[in-house]
């Protein structure tokens, strides 16, 4: 699938916020990655007493994806806010999502976020400008 439906797939994002675990900020967290060859990855934030060990729904999402298999991504889009609450109109992934997407995407990898009513649709390149990969290394 090469033609990204952006309202599908912030609406998968949306439907994956039920799966949160998030005791700790009761803020709830979904995310949507799509393949390129059209599968859809859906993650969720997974919080812990302990704090630190806690992951975002994208990093849950593209870790899904890529211990089965997947290399190849076009798209993810993310959707959080205050647990049964509607989703915020302004909800960009973390820093490290961010990077995690760069070790995977290129710069033309869409990020979307958002809700019905207002949604960002950004390249990671700009949103993660001067990103550190393999190439430094
Ligand atoms: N969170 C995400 O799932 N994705 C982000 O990009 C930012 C933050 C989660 C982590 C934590 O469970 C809660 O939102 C509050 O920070």
């Amino acid at each position: 699938m090469s033609i990204i439906n952006t309202k599908a797939l912030l609406a998968m994002a949306e439907d994956a916020r039920s799966s949160a675990y998030s005791p700790y900020s009761g803020i709830t967290v979904g995310a949507a990655l799509l393949t390129a060859d059209g599968k859809v990855y859906k993650g969720a934030n997974i919080e812990n007493a302990s704090y630190t060990p806690t992951i975002c729904a994208e990093r849950v999402a593209f870790f899904k994806a890529v211990s089965e298999g997947e290399r190849d991504f076009i798209a993810i889009a993310i959707a959080g806010g205050e647990a049964d609450k509607p989703s915020k109109a302004d909800f960009p992934p973390c820093g490290v999502c961010r990077q995690v997407m760069g070790e995977f995407c290129k710069g033309e990898f869409i990020v979307i976020w958002g809700n019905g009513e207002k949604m960002t649709k950004k390249t990671l390149a700009e949103i993660l400008p001067f990103g550190f990969d393999k190439n430094i290394l």
